[in-house]
């Protein structure tokens, strides 16, 4: 191996250029760069920036520029190898074994470079040529705008099996074969790779053109191609878009992936920049770190098909023996045969923004993904679910992540399969009192009258739906069932609508369809609303018989009393919404307890204890009254 432009790139990326430099003179933050005074010209107001994003430094009164290596050789004037052995210490990279011929690579990489920025330039000349002209048209035709096209560089590739090869003669073919750019095949003309394309330039972090794109224009195969590996293009290791999306990212303090390079293009366009995209391949783990150096979650987008569904799946399993404390990922499902880009071009930046806001956390994806994945009727499949959670946490190596996702995962499996007493599920441990204040939790052990038990686990409003498993999911399809037959009843209560901890992806978006369809059309006569939900995808809700059976509301029969079920709805969702309030500020009390161990959080706790059970015995008033009043109506 030599020193690639790979490894020092990641030299780069490692290695905070102004720490490096404030090591030897005073720096200060100024905006979201660095200011000192030069250290290489005379000054004494500062005109030298370091700016960590992009990794230079350079100085506007006596333009002196460079990346942390130049700092090195420049500032500390150590010569090139020491240089990179000293950064390399620094960021626990080992340095590469010498080869006698790396600076003639680096020489190479350097011409490589050269190759492709004339390549991307002759693409945008086309574009803009009378040759362009139906590439052009294929791009406004995507919705793309004149400033995406400039910005993300785009061209186009005529279809001819020598045009790029003559306008870039003066590189050799060798060269242009080497970059990618020509194909080359045993006793034939080396040819042009790309024709008859749209060309979007493939740019590394520090946006130089390292690869291209080619889309076809309409149909035909293959619908994109990419440049193959080079010495500059390492597809494992890029990320389209990262050089923009570093600056986006770090405001925004998230970063979001996506599967093709058009939906990050179209998210861009919409004012969504902090996003990138792998090139075709799965994301690796050289891409996670990368994307972990930008923010402890990122956020995966994949598409709305069972690919993208697989694909995230597998990304989430190859995150596993990865994770670290406080780093994780997180997924956004995107609706059934939508990719990001569909999604913006009907419902815009607002539509995105939306679904991000319910990104799930990697440890629900896995678990309703485990569940989905088979059913669960007889004990074989239990333990069959059972041993594959355990895997799931047997696959990763920090300890102390490993062992939350195993008792995680019991606790929810326990949860959903295990024994319990009907309607009294959430009250397990009531029967202790402490002895007297201030005492540790160790000492009372034991101590109180009906032996202790350990409190309750934190509970969080978004995981309180899958505690609960069934019975939270059978109220809440219940209500929204009932809504969809008296969609008077959302107006009244949009706001617990709004807030009910749904985790069923398709009653969340059953909710959502109803919350606008009350703010927005006046029309609510339940067979219209019936109609739109069929035509969006959610056959035989609302309509004149319940799909429900074992919920005896009045709301979900054909032929009930309207005021009645109007009045038994609200009253549902009162109840519901009141429980979900008291056991989410249960869970913030039970949490303060734990840490606080003293009398005050424990009279605290003990009262919304007993205030969960009352809304319990409400919801369980309220589901028997339905029982027996169903006869009589
Ligand atoms: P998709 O097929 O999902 O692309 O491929 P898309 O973004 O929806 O494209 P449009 O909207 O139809 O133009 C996602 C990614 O997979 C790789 C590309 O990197 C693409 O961005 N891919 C796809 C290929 O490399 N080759 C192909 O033939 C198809
Ligand atoms: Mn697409």
């Amino acid at each position: 191996m030599s020193l690639t432009p790979a490894f020092l790139d990641e030299l780069r990326a490692r290695t905070v250029l102004s720490a490096l430099i404030g090591k030897s003179v005073k720096v200060t933050k100024a905006g979201r760069e660095y200011k000192a005074c030069c250290p290489f010209h005379n000054e004494k107001t500062p005109s030298f920036t370091i700016n960590d994003d992009k990794g230079f430094y350079h100085c506007f009164g006596c333009g002196a520029h460079g990346d942390a290596i130049r700092w090195m050789t420049d500032q500390r004037g150590l010569p090139f190898m020491d240089a990179v052995k000293e950064l390399a210490a620094a960021a626990n990279l080992d340095v590469p074994a010498p080869d006698p011929r790396a600076a003639e690579r680096q020489q190479r990489a350097n011409s490589l470079h050269d190759v492709m920025a004339a390549a991307a330039e002759w693409f945008v000349a086309q574009l803009a040529s009378s040759a362009g002209a139906e590439a052009q048209q294929y791009l406004v035709r995507r919705g793309l705008s004149r400033a995406t096209i400039e910005r993300f560089g785009m061209g186009f590739a005529p279809d001819s099996r020598g045009k790029l090869r003559a306008a870039l003669a003066k590189f050799g073919d060798d060269m242009l074969i080497e970059a990618g750019l020509l194909i080359s095949v045993e006793g034939k003309e080396p040819y042009d790779r790309f024709r008859g394309r749209v060309m979007i330039p493939i740019r590394d972090a520090r946006g130089r053109v390292i690869a291209f794109g080619g889309r076809i224009l309409g149909d035909g195969e293959p619908k994109y191609l990419n440049s193959p590996d080079t010495p500059l293009f390492d597809k494992g290791r890029t990320l389209y878009n990262l050089d923009l999306a570093l600056a986006a990212s770090r405001k925004s303090g998230r970063v979001i992936v996506v599967e093709g390079y058009m939906d990050a293009i179209a998210l861009a366009q919409v004012g969504i920049g902090d996003v990138v995209a792998p090139l075709g391949t799965a994301l690796t783990e050289q891409h996670l770190e990368r994307l972990w150096r930008m923010t402890d979650v990122p956020m995966l987008c994949f598409d709305g098909d069972s690919a993208g569904q697989k694909a995230a799946i597998r990304a989430a399993l190859r995150a596993l023996p990865l994770l670290q404390p406080g780093q994780s990922l997180q997924f956004i499902t995107l609706p059934q045969g939508q990719d990001p880009d569909d999604l913006v071009k009907s419902g815009g930046a607002g539509a995105f923004e939306r679904l991000a806001d319910t990104a799930e956390p990697l440890v629900d994806r896995l678990w309703a993904h485990e569940l989905a994945s088979g059913p669960l009727a007889t004990p074989e499949e239990r333990a069959g679910l059972k041993q594959r959670l355990n895997e799931l946490a047997q696959a990763i190596q920090q300890p102390d992540i490993r062992q939350q996702y195993r008792e995680e995962y019991r606790r929810r499996f326990d949860e959903k399969f295990g024994w319990q007493p009907r309607n009294t599920a959430p009250m397990r441990q009531n029967a202790w009192v402490p002895q007297g204040t201030g005492q540790r939790r160790g000492q009372m052990r034991g101590g109180g009258k009906g032996g202790w038990q350990p409190p309750l686990p934190p509970v969080r409003a978004g995981t309180l739906a899958l505690a609960q498993g069934g019975v939270e999911a059978g109220f809440s399809r219940a209500i929204l069932e009932g809504l969809a037959r008296f969609p008077a009843c959302i107006a009244e209560r949009a706001e617990a609508i709004a807030a009910m901890p749904i985790t069923d992806r398709r009653d969340d978006a059953l909710r959502h369809i109803l919350l606008d369809i009350a703010f927005s059309s006046t029309k609510l006569e339940p067979q219209a609303v019936a109609t739109i939900l069929a035509e969006k995808g959610l056959h035989g809700i609302g309509g004149t018989t319940s799909s429900d059976k074992g919920l005896a509301f009045s709301f979900l029969r054909g032929k009930a009393d309207s005021g009645r079920a109007r009045r038994e709805l609200i009253e549902l969702i009162d109840a519901l919404s009141e429980r979900v309030e008291i056991a989410t500020a249960l869970g913030d009390a039970d949490r303060r307890f734990t840490a606080m161990l003293d009398e005050a959080s424990f009279a605290e706790q003990q009262r919304l204890r007993a205030a969960l059970q009352a809304a319990e015995t409400r919801l369980a008033d309220l589901v028997q009254d339905a029982g027996s009043g169903q006869d009589g109506v």
